[in-house]
């Protein structure tokens, strides 16, 4: 991700305007969540209110990912049903319902095998929820990054729509293809 983030700071006051116009959408809050008007549900991202998908470790896989320096992760992107056959059929823009996961972990050398490099300890879990009309302002899809099984703060979920907008705003903000 390290190469973008020049392009995810320029874009961020676009961000910022789209996350507000969200949060504000969802400010018709009880007042308990008054403290934290945007976020309601603690297990519930900043901004977007995703939380992480029942199930997604038995998902199918999309692809998987190698990022270098200065991360060393390993990825795997896997997508629901809805998503799967969005992506068997090229369909794009995404349909309603579609959700994609993907999972970070640092690589670690294999201990049988040096060449090997494999899975350590995980990162973030990260999501895209596809609801057209809840997130109208940010393309359609809803963000929200995890760490430990909880989202991550709010500076960090204003960088998610910039940076996916930028780069691949063609192929519906995602960037992972259906591996061959
Ligand atoms: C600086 C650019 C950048 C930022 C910021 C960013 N992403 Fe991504 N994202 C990527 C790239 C590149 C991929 C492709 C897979 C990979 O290389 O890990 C990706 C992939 C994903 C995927 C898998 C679907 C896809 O588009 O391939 C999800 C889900 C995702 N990101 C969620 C998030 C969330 C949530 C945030 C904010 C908390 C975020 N991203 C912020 C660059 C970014």
């Amino acid at each position: 991700m390290k190469p973008m983030s020049v392009v995810a700071l320029t874009a961020a006051a676009t961000v910022l305007l789209a996350g507000a116009a969200v949060a504000a959408g969802q400010s018709g809050a009880s007042p308990e969540s008054a403290a934290t008007p945007s976020r309601a549900n603690p297990d519930a991202s900043p901004i977007y209110g995703v939380t992480l998908p029942e199930g997604y470790r038995n998902w199918q896989l999309v692809a998987p990912a190698l990022e270098g320096e200065p991360l060393n992760e390993l990825r795997t992107v896997v997508g629901n049903k809805i998503a799967i056959d969005a992506y068997k059929r090229g369909e794009l823009p995404f349909p309603d319902g579609a959700v994609l996961v993907k999972l970070a972990w640092k690589y670690t050398q294999s201990p049988e095998f040096k060449s090997a490099l494999v899975p350590g300890h995980a990162t973030t879990v990260q999501v895209m929820v596809k609801d057209s009309k809840k997130y109208a302002a940010s393309g359609g899809w809803g963000y929200g990054r995890f760490i430990d099984g909880k989202p991550a703060d709010l500076a960090q979920h204003q960088t998610c729509f910039a940076c996916h907008a930028s780069l691949v705003k063609n192929r519906d903000y995602v960037f992972t293809r259906l591996a061959p």
